[in-house]
């Protein structure tokens, strides 16, 4: 009997260990051989732990189980147990998707190889190793692949500026930063099929002759580092790392790297600074970290998603991956579905959806059971949604035509208990507690931007176009998107919902 609990880190969070244990000791006490796999997520986060057992008729599911539910799991043959779900791939929630970048995820064995392989793994990376570099660059431009970790800059561009410049050495540096609010894509997929980052960072590696990578993860995460580790040893001891990339004579290598913890981390200049052993501050840009970056080297910096969707794009070819999306949103995007929601996790979708979909279909409304007020997209810094905004398109265009942003693509729900000034004045101390402090708008805007706040709770209308013009400075003065985007969520939530800023509030504690 083949049976798959996740080893991801939300599903252990719920008891997925217990789970795994205990099925183990109850087919030993009834004398019944099985195969326990430790695979990722399928990211129905609120069906974990999901168990999955392998039937001649697919994987059939059964969640979210208890270790308690073990015994009688097994009493009723499974299937008759009031926790089957039926198909795995046949639940509404995998049904509906695109899955590209997570194809794997939650199916294979996140430390087997072969499983890898024989789930198409490794097939971009041949096809890559065929190309010339130009022709690799192409490939990626082709696609319409944007930056994934939110700003949505052309993937393939940035690749050919580091290919372009002129240097002995050069990196590929995976922003593993996962800092938003809600968000966990990163997490799940380095936990889940960790090859496919190495793979996409072989493949970033061979196009623009960088031959040094690191991946830049959050000591937050323990799961994924011990994950990502093992994986980058295994691939080593392959040789798909090393100095001969599958026996090709091109060289790529890799290793990991664990910051401290600290939003502004993510920045990529901020990144790039800890990972040199520094403090994690903002540098000024110009000059680019394409051009001048890790050292002082021409360095790739991409999101893990923008990475892992490299693999998939050089098996099934840029036309195939391009043909997804809206406008110049090409391709898929892993929603993170996180707050007040019925359910709640990771839906990998082609760009266009409209949020109302997301949040209303996908998301089945708010677990509470009450009327949708708001929702923030794109983590802390990402703007609130009123329903009125709900047939904008999930595309990075059409978003920043609403005034907001695709961000990392975390979604979070709120329903009409929500106070928005608090949540703005949440935005603002986010921001005094993160800030990194080498610039004025930001460090002070921030401390200013919560004292507004708590004017204009204790009923003080003239403070509120003295927050609109802090925001403005805000918006226009700051080194980086720390304190240059933070206005999103205080002026969306101003503009949406101006019934929460009217009333004498009791001061935001
Ligand atoms: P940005 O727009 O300054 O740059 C985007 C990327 O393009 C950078 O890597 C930059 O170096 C590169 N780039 C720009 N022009 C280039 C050129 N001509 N040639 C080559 N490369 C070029 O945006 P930034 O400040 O790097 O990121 C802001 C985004 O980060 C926001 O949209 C926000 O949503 C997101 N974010 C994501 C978080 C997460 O947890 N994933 C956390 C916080 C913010
Ligand atoms: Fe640092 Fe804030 Fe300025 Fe960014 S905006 S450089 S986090 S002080």
């Amino acid at each position: 009997m083949k049976i798959h609990v996740p080893r991801d880190a939300a599903a252990r969070a719920v008891g997925a260990d217990q789970v795994a244990a205990a099925i183990l000791a109850e087919a030993d006490r009834r004398g019944i051989a099985v195969t326990l796999i430790r695979n990722g997520s399928r990211g129905m986060v609120w069906l974990e732990p999901l168990v999955e057992v392998t039937t001649p008729e697919g994987r059939m599911a059964f969640g979210p189980v208890a270790a308690s539910d073990v015994a009688g799991l097994f009493d009723a043959g499974w299937q008759g147990h009031p926790l089957a779900l039926g198909p795995t791939e046949e639940l509404p929630w995998m049904m509906m998707q695109t899955r590209l970048t997570f194809a794997r995820c939650g199916i294979t064995d996140p430390l087997c190889l072969e499983d890898y392989r024989a789930h198409h793994g490794l097939k971009g990376l041949h096809r890559a190793l065929t190309m010339t570099r130009d022709a690799m660059l192409q490939e990626v431009i082709d696609s319409g692949l944007r930056g994934r970790g939110g700003a949505g800059f052309p993937t393939g561009i940035k690749w050919k500026t580091v290919s372009d410049a002129p240097a002995d050495q050069k990196y590929i540096i995976c922003n593993a930063d996962e800092g938003d609010s809600g968000t966990f894509a990163d997490r799940m997929i380095m936990e889940g099929d960790p090859f496919t980052l190495i793979e996409g960072m072989t493949i970033a590696g061979l196009a623009t002759g960088a031959t040094r990578g690191y991946v830049y993860m959050r000591s937050e995460y323990p799961d994924a580092v011990q994950v990502m580790a093992e994986a980058v040893r295994i691939a080593r001891d392959a040789g798909l790392l090393g100095p001969s990339v599958m026996g090709s004579g091109r060289a790529f290598d890799m290793d990991i790297r664990v910051g401290a913890g600290a939003y502004v981390c993510g920045e990529e200049t901020s990144l790039l600074n800890s990972l040199e052993g520094k403090r994690g501050v903002v540098r000024a840009k110009p000059p680019l970290p394409a051009l001048e970056g890790f050292f002082g080297k021409p360095t790739v910096v991409n999101n893990v998603i923008s990475l892992a969707s490299i693999p998939v794009i050089f098996d099934k070819g840029a036309a195939y991956y391009r043909d997804f999306g809206l406008g110049r949103s090409r391709g898929t995007i892993p929603l993170q579905i996180a707050g007040n929601v019925r359910r709640g996790g990771l839906f990998e979708i082609a760009f266009g959806m409209s949020l109302g979909q997301i949040v209303d279909d996908i998301a089945g409304g708010t677990a509470t059971g009450r009327p949708v007020k708001a929702v923030q997209v794109g983590g802390p810094l990402g703007a609130y949604f009123p329903r009125a905004l709900f047939d904008t398109p999930f595309c990075y265009e059409e978003f920043a035509g609403a005034e907001g942003l695709v961000g990392h693509a975390g979604i979070v729900v709120f329903d009409d208990s929500a106070d928005m000034l608090k949540q703005a004045r949440f935005a603002m101390e986010f921001c005094a507690i993160e800030s990194c402090g080498k610039c004025t708008p930001c460090r002070i805007g921030a401390v200013r931007g919560m004292e507004t706040v708590d004017r204009i709770a204790r009923g003080d209308a003239a403070a509120i176009p003295l927050l609109r013009d802090l925001c403005a400075t805000m918006k226009s003065g700051s080194l980086c998107a720390l304190g240059g985007f933070t206005p999103y969520p205080v002026m969306s939530a101003l503009t949406h919902f101006p019934e929460d800023f009217v009333p004498l509030h009791e001061a935001a504690e």
